[in-house]
């Protein structure tokens, strides 16, 4: 598991192995924009502030996961311990 924090309200919370971050936002309710839900259509596009992706999405190019300043939570998870999203 690792940690997902949210800029604007520095809210934390956890985002266990069977959950997207996208799961867990939806269930403190936090709304983003979701379609595909498989890492395909970019629709669910997040900023990242602080920590390292761990991008599992086919939508963004090769350069922009190297950038690791947004990912896709409907489908992608995190590196580190804790993700500071732009939210
Ligand atoms: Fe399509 Fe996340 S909802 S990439």
């Amino acid at each position: 598991s690792f940690e997902i924090k949210i800029a604007s309200s520095g809210a934390t919370f956890t985002v266990p192995e069977d959950k997207s971050v996208y799961q867990v936002l939806t269930e403190n309710g936090i709304e983003i924009m979701v379609s595909c839900e498989q890492g395909v259509c970019g629709t669910c596009l997040t900023r990242i502030l602080e920590g390292e992706p761990d991008h599992r999405d086919l939508y963004l190019e090769e350069h922009e996961h190297a950038a690791n300043d947004q990912f896709t939570p409907c489908c992608s998870r995190a590196k580190s311990r804790l993700l500071v999203l732009d939210l």
